[in-house]
């Protein structure tokens, strides 16, 4: 932060200090309308540049360094993954990894971190993500899907297991109300943490700010990668240092089938000294839409499924197996000591990617239009452009059937239809294992009470009749 001049209050800025500075940075056009404005239109539009006057400069520079930016060309290389045992891993070594997570767990040193701050424009769905109605017998939400798990973990520790939710601007009061209405979803209220990641303005491919109407700057969501800073300007950092927390569980809120705070994901990460890690699928069709983590130079990475050649997409080892297979399913480990670091230098390490988007700006008329094809490009940070900075990655296998069927479409593939029916399947493995006979159609399993096959010798569930309320059956008119 900037010293600060205590003994007199700053003089606050006239709308000509900001012209100059605006004109400075090629952005005087968003003061065109200014003489139209009324007295409130007026104090929303200056409040509004104030904020992002500072900030200007630099993102002038970064728009223009990513615009400019060739197409990596660097040459890659499988990266190296922990198997599951099905394909060669040791299972051994999974139960010691298992073993050292549940005692990081039971210590308090686990936070998780949940995203829940994008737009979600692809499933078309009117609230934040969080609340979509996803339970396949009793439509609960995402949200509280999750909170289950979280509350599983913390009867099996007796621990704390604090919650830091991510909102933006377009998630933040509905989020913060769901919360609320639904009392933390059975979480202590001092164990859930809501903050907000920053806005960034979009620029027109001519990278001058756009103006959607003629009071406000379009600005979005600074992308996932905005986590990262938002937990350091947040307060969230120097929260979990004050709890002992020093790694973060980090996931992404459309994924109802997440394994939270996986221990064995925890203690691969800790034992193998990672500051970053990620968990992988094995992509079983080269045109699979999916990131891979591969080694980038002498880094890890993610090569986005865009940015990877054709050779290397189709590229098989000597069984036949693809090169690049192990896909990211964008779950995360953290330790917190790393975020701090990658947040003190986030221009550089975590830097703004363009995607071309059709943004709403407003016409000499004062009318706001929404264009019919990309007009501009909006910036976001990725989370994974990290992993170049950690000294240490662990990339760990899972099976998605396991672990993630993400709800992003309206329809088709990864819907709400996938991931109830995947959900499902998953419940019925579960009690299957436990050799308890499942009904043909949709069942319901409460995570807080069994999330997973071992939990069900231990509530006393040996049928669905001894399961009461932990396990609900479509038409039995409990859902
Ligand atoms: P997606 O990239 O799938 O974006 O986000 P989205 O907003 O959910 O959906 P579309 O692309 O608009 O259809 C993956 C995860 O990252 C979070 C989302 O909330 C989701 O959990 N995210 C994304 C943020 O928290 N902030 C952002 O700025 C962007």
């Amino acid at each position: 932060m900037p010293a600060q001049n205590t003994s007199r209050a700053p003089r606050e800025l006239t709308v000509d200090d900001l012209r100059t500075r605006l004109e400075a940075h090629g952005q005087g056009h968003v003061l065109a309308h200014w003489d139209r404005l009324d007295a409130p239109g007026r104090d929303r539009l200056m409040a509004q540049l104030t904020r992002l006057e500072p900030e200007l400069g630099g993102l002038v520079e970064a728009f223009r360094d990513a615009a400019s930016q060739e197409a990596a060309s660097e040459q890659i290389q499988p990266a190296a993954a922990i198997a599951l045992p099905e394909h060669g891993g040791d299972p051994g070594e999974a139960e010691a990894a298992r073993k050292h997570g549940e005692r990081m767990l039971e210590e308090g040193r686990v936070g998780v971190f949940l995203v829940a701050g994008g737009q979600g424009t692809r499933l078309g769905f009117p609230h934040p993500k969080g609340c979509f109605p996803i339970g396949p017998v009793s439509d609960r939400s995402l949200f509280e899907i999750q909170a289950q798990k979280i509350r599983g973990i913390v009867r099996r520790t007796g621990r704390a297991l604090p919650w830091y939710v991510m909102t933006s601007d377009a998630t933040d009061a509905e989020t913060r109300e769901a919360f609320a209405s639904h009392d933390c979803f059975g979480l202590p209220s001092e164990d859930v943490h809501i903050f907000q990641q920053d806005m960034v303005p979009a620029f027109d491919f001519d990278g001058r700010l756009i103006l959607e109407s003629p009071d406000r700057v379009f600005e979005n969501p600074n992308g996932h990668g905005g986590a990262l800073t938002a937990l350091e300007g947040s307060g969230a950092l120097d929260d979990m240092e004050r709890r002992g927390i020093d790694t973060l569980f980090y996931y992404q809120v459309d994924n109802p089938l997440v394994r939270i705070a996986d221990p064995t994901y925890l203690g691969f990460h800790a034992l193998r000294g990672a500051e970053m890690s990620c968990k992988v699928v094995r992509k079983q069709d080269p045109m699979e839409k999916v990131g891979v983590v591969a080694r980038v130079g002498d880094r890890v990475g993610i090569v986005e499924y865009t940015e990877l050649r054709d050779e290397e997409r189709h590229a098989r080892d000597e069984n036949d197996q693809l090169r690049y297979w192990a896909g990211s399913v964008a779950i995360h480990l953290l330790d917190t000591s790393f975020v701090r670091r990658v947040a003190a230098d986030a221009y550089r390490l975590l830097p703004f990617h363009l995607s071309a988007k059709k943004i709403p700006f407003v016409g000499d008329d004062g009318q706001t239009n929404a264009p019919a094809e990309p007009n501009g490009y909006k910036l976001e940070r990725f989370v994974f452009d990290a992993l170049g900075e950690a000294r240490e990655v662990c990339v760990v296998e899972t099976t998605a059937a396991e672990e993630f069927f993400p709800v992003k479409n309206a329809s088709g593939t990864d819907s709400a239809e996938t991931a109830r029916a995947a959900l499902v399947a998953q419940y019925k493995r579960w009690l299957a294992a436990g050799d308890i006979d499942t009904p043909a159609g949709d069942i319901e399993i409460d995570h807080s009470i069994i999330d997973g096959p071992q939990d069900l010798e231990a509530a006393g569930i040996h049928d669905l009749t001894s399961a009461g309320d932990a396990i609900r059956i479509a038409g039995e008119g409990r859902g």
